[in-house]
């Protein structure tokens, strides 16, 4: 029986072959993802991974909602596993905002699901690390959310020669559309055009930007000058003063397939081009407004990095580390009538917070040695055999070789 496709199992390191997905990877990227989401001040939530349908038919766009993993349940209610989290969030957002101070910045890790067709960086579920900031309209925010994008991916060891965030805009798009006599029942439809223009041929993007009355050379010309609007200058300026303007660029090809965002857009990709998006995002300033039948009214933006992309630059960019069991000490127990002394040992080892291994069962000494060894142990300890009734530890450091003799207390600080 294997696992369906587009779905992946994670194996501890060392994999068992070069295709296996890594757990220790993962963590690593979750460790990460946290630690820098909690430098910039935002909490972690989370929410349900099955969902109403109606969540994501109402704004989504016409692209996730073909891709929805979605059923009818026992009860009859027509439901989705989670494509993405913007629609979650929105409305616990929306149900709570009164208890939180705004602006309320919140990040998760959920695990997404959507029906796609399986390829090189797209799945059938991925892990997404979402940071959104709700009740901040001015572009301070904005700046803020892109600069944590830009530090998520730094402190996994990137810089700015692996990646750069496309910056764009829908106002500048928008603006566009209605200079060139676009019609407003018209307008997703043109975004969808735009969202499509890098990977498809001048032939077939042309023949559907006529259907809308736009010229393709207009919207070459437009891309091609990448003017910043207003908007995008005072954003330039604000990373520019933190000394991450190298990490962006305006690009207009970016325009966001999804329905709801309404001001600054952005992607980020590596700097060669060999991969999809490792992250995208952006300002969406009426979903709060909408999926609360327009109880609440907060400005919110955000953005959803994957982990499926990002997994491929790391691993093809040599910046994971080496991933080990961490083991602190290996507890040798070469004769069986110290076995309770030894256990003894290890329960206070571990009691002390140190990751700890032995041998579940009798075994030779050399082979327990090698054990501890293959086990990238930190050191080897057995207990002394216990001749005027005080316990001592025998510790050996294994890369130095170096040996000590000590109580137990000696023993859990030199294992520190
Ligand atoms: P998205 O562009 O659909 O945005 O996804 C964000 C990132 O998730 C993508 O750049 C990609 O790395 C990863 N991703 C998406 N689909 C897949 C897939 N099938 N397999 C592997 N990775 C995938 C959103 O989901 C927005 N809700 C993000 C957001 C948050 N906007 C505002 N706040």
């Amino acid at each position: 029986m294997e696992c369906l496709p587009g779905f992946r199992e994670f194996y501890p390191e060392p994999l068992p072959h070069k295709d296996a997905w890594s757990a220790d990877a993962r963590q690593h990227i979750f460790d990460t993802w946290r630690s820098t989401a909690r430098r910039y001040g935002f909490r972690e939530f989370d929410g349900p991974p099955l969902e109403p349908l109606d969540l994501y038919t109402a704004k989504s766009g016409a692209e996730i909602v073909g891709q929805l993993f979605n059923f009818v349940d026992k009860g009859e209610r027509a439901v989705s596993m989670r494509p993405e989290m913007t629609p979650t969030v929105a409305r616990m957002v929306a149900a709570a905002e009164r208890a939180y101070k705004k602006p309320i910045k919140w990040f998760s890790i959920p695990q997404l699901f959507r029906y796609e067709k399986q390829q090189k960086g797209r799945l059938r579920e991925h892990f997404q690390l979402n940071c959104d900031i709700f009740g901040e309209a001015d572009l301070g925010a904005d700046a803020e959310i892109v600069a944590l994008l830009i530090d998520t991916l730094r402190a996994l060891g990137l810089t700015e020669d692996d990646f750069v965030i496309r910056l764009s805009s829908r106002q500048a798009w928008q603006r566009f559309f209605a200079s060139n006599n676009g019609k407003p029942d018209q307008e997703y439809e043109f975004y969808q055009v735009i969202d499509k223009v890098e990977r498809e041929t001048p032939e077939v993007s042309s023949a559907r930007l006529k259907l809308l009355g736009i010229e393709y050379a207009a919207v070459q010309d437009f891309i091609r000058a990448g003017e910043p609007t207003p908007e995008l200058a005072i954003l330039l300026e604000n990373l520019k003063a933190r000394g991450l303007g190298a990490f962006v660029k305006v690009d207009y090809y970016v325009i966001r397939g999804l329905d709801y965002y309404t001001g600054v857009v952005f992607e980020a990709f590596d700097r060669k081009g060999e991969f999809r998006a490792i992250a995208g995002g952006g300002r969406y300033d009426q979903l709060v407004k909408l999926l609360s039948q327009g109880k609440v009214d907060l400005p919110a933006l955000g953005f959803g990095m994957g982990d499926v992309v990002l997994l491929e630059l790391l691993k093809a960019r040599g910046k994971l580390p080496k991933f080990t069991a961490g083991v602190d000490v290996v507890v040798l127990v070469e004769e069986e009538s110290l076995r309770a002394s030894s256990l003894a040992l290890v329960q206070a080892l571990r009691d002390a917070g140190r990751v700890v291994e032995y041998s579940l069962t009798p075994a030779k000494s050399d082979k327990q040695f090698k054990r501890a060894i293959e086990l990238a142990a930190r050191f080897t300890a057995r207990v002394e055999p216990d001749l005027d009734g005080t316990k001592q530890v025998r510790l050996k450091n294994i890369s130095t070789r170096s040996e000590t003799i000590g109580d137990l207390s000696a023993a859990i600080a030199a294992t520190a």
